[in-house]
């Protein structure tokens, strides 16, 4: 994403310069899935596919231009209130709202342009990315000095309470807190995070089905009502706090959907301790039997995927230089995320996207990713 386009973009809208510029990256997960709004934990890492956005105070309201999805709707950021619009403005509208909740401080409104080369609808986290970008944004024109932590926490804010999605708080801190080379080991209870090199010669690739995410949110939450209903027959807050002998003894109380529920999430959170040592020392055969665990548990047990996704993942597991591969994101259509040998990314691609088209008639795209920083002001 050239800096100069957003720039002409934001001159040729509103004749003046901007004063800022963030950025904000994706994120795709490797592995940890559905465990966030458990207590559990995740393992992403922010990529760059990512957002621009351009902007400069401008009153009396916030008027928002994408290059991609068109203009949103105008908004006063201290009048929007939950449920406002259903544009995509309603991401910067509670962000800022959020922000000034959290900081009691009066935000300017904004002019601004968005430029994004984040793929629609692919599960790589293009809500969170513009949640953030708006956050630094109006962190450094209202001199709040915030951190990207507190943002990343905001966006869930806005994202829970004013966008009305419930969920976990994965996205935003992979995309608040990413870091070039790494992936991010996040426990979700206590927010620590831990940074792990990706081993060179490995290369993240997105292996997008091009099936557009459908029900997420209606199947997204009944996923956690199950999470919280196992809970209650444990006797445990979190799912965070159960292992598999609870469940075993648990199971003959527990209806079979939500016996497969929590073993999915139980034996995820195991699956994310062990890929982190797998990934620190750099066990290859490891890390490709934990994702393709992963993944079948996905489908089986938490039933979250769909059959372009397996087909998808079926075909990276089949293609030359992979690793590892599964679906990654909340799931029901998006991408799968495969670890890949970088000298063989070109034949990886070439035959995952053949294989992938063979058995659905579809055309998918793949895309190799570097892992990048988190959200931050470019330029000002
Ligand atoms: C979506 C949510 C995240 C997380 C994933 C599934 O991306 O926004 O909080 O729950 O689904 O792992």
């Amino acid at each position: 994403m050239p800096l100069k386009g957003i720039r002409t973009a934001f001159f040729d809208r509103y004749g003046h310069e901007p004063q800022v510029i963030a950025i904000s990256p994706g994120r795709v997960n490797l592995i940890g899935e559905h465990t966030d709004y458990n207590d559990g934990f995740v393992f992403p890492a922010a990529i760059d596919r990512g957002m621009l956005v351009a902007a400069s105070v401008h009153e009396p309201d916030t008027l928002t231009h994408s290059v991609q999805m068109g203009d949103g709707h105008p908004f006063g950021v201290s009048k929007a209130t939950p449920g406002f619009t259903s544009s995509w403005s309603k991401y910067p509208a509670g962000m800022g709202w959020a922000i000034s909740r959290y900081t009691e401080q009066q935000l300017p409104n904004l002019a601004a342009v968005v430029d994004s080369n984040i793929p629609i609808g692919s599960g790589v986290s293009s809500s969170a990315a513009l949640e953030l970008a708006f956050g630094v944004i109006w962190s450094h024109l209202a001199k709040l000095a915030l951190q990207n932590r507190e943002l990343a926490k905001l966006g869930q804010v806005c994202e829970n309470q004013f966008v009305g999605v419930n969920s976990g708080i994965m996205d935003q801190m992979a995309c608040a807190l990413g870091k070039e080379g790494h992936a991010i080991f996040l426990d979700t209870r206590t927010l620590e995070i831990e940074y792990v090199h990706v081993p060179e010669g490995l290369s993240v690739v997105l292996c997008d089905t091009k099936k557009e995410r459908a029900l997420t949110s209606s199947a997204y939450n009944e996923r956690r009502s199950q999470c919280e209903e196992a809970c209650e027959i444990m006797q445990v807050p979190k799912l965070r706090d159960a292992d598999e002998h609870m469940l075993y003894v648990a199971k003959p109380k527990m209806p079979d959907v939500v016996y497969r529920r929590a073993k999915h999430v139980i034996t995820e959170n195991r699956r994310c301790l062990l890929f982190k040592d797998a990934l620190a020392t750099g066990d290859l055969s490891e890390i490709g039997a934990l994702m393709k665990a992963s993944h079948n548990s996905l489908r089986y047990n938490y039933e979250v995927s769909c059959d372009e996704l397996d087909a998808m993942a079926a075909a990276a597991w089949g293609a030359p230089g992979c690793i590892g591969a599964r679906m990654t994101g909340a799931g029901f259509g998006g991408a799968c995320v495969a670890l890949v040998k970088t000298d063989q990314v070109h034949e990886f691609t070439e035959a995952v996207l053949n294989l992938y088209s063979l058995a659905t008639g579809r055309h998918g795209e793949a895309m190799s990713c570097h892992i990048v920083d988190g959200s931050r002001i470019l330029e000002a």
